[in-house]
């Protein structure tokens, strides 16, 4: 049956209490919680993996050609603005992915309008707080139902 995964880059582990101003209240088990229970009532198996590392990170993508992902939904987190090598993963195991922002990166520093990811998604959906993990999810499972 196919899953979908969700990825999440560093320090998201640290949600809810990572400058709140800007990332919101709701913490990784809460997100991670909402979104399995709302892919489980349509049908869809959801994995969640969240890391600090870049090679872990690595690890697991190639990981998700074996283990029946059929989609991925992934908040690159500081890996968005620095990381070739997730970049080539995801292009290497060519399953297709949203990636995912909690806040805008495109309205904060300069440092964070450079991305690795955009021009290879699906889509990007940002700026919605959790709301855009939902946002993603809902993307991924009509693509799914229409594969
Ligand atoms: C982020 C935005 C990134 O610029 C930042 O490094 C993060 C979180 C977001 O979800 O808004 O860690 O990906």
């Amino acid at each position: 049956m196919p899953s979908i995964l969700v990825l999440h880059g560093p320090n998201l582990n640290l949600l809810g209490s990572r400058e709140p101003g800007i990332y919101g209240h709701a913490t990784l088990a809460d997100i991670d919680d909402q979104l399995r229970t709302r892919s489980e009532q349509a049908g869809i198996a959801l994995k969640t993996f969240q890391t600090n590392h870049e090679g872990e990170m690595v690890d697991r993508i190639q990981a998700a050609r074996g283990d029946g992902s059929a989609f991925i939904i992934i908040n690159p987190a500081a890996f968005t603005h620095t990381s070739v090598a997730v970049r080539d993963a995801l292009a290497a195991v060519a399953i297709p992915f949203i990636e995912v922002h909690l806040s805008n990166p495109h309205s904060r520093e300069p440092f964070r309008h450079t991305n690795y990811f955009s021009d290879l998604a699906v889509g990007t959906i940002a700026g919605f707080g959790a709301d855009s993990y939902r946002y993603a999810l809902d993307a991924a499972l009509k693509k799914l139902a229409a594969a």
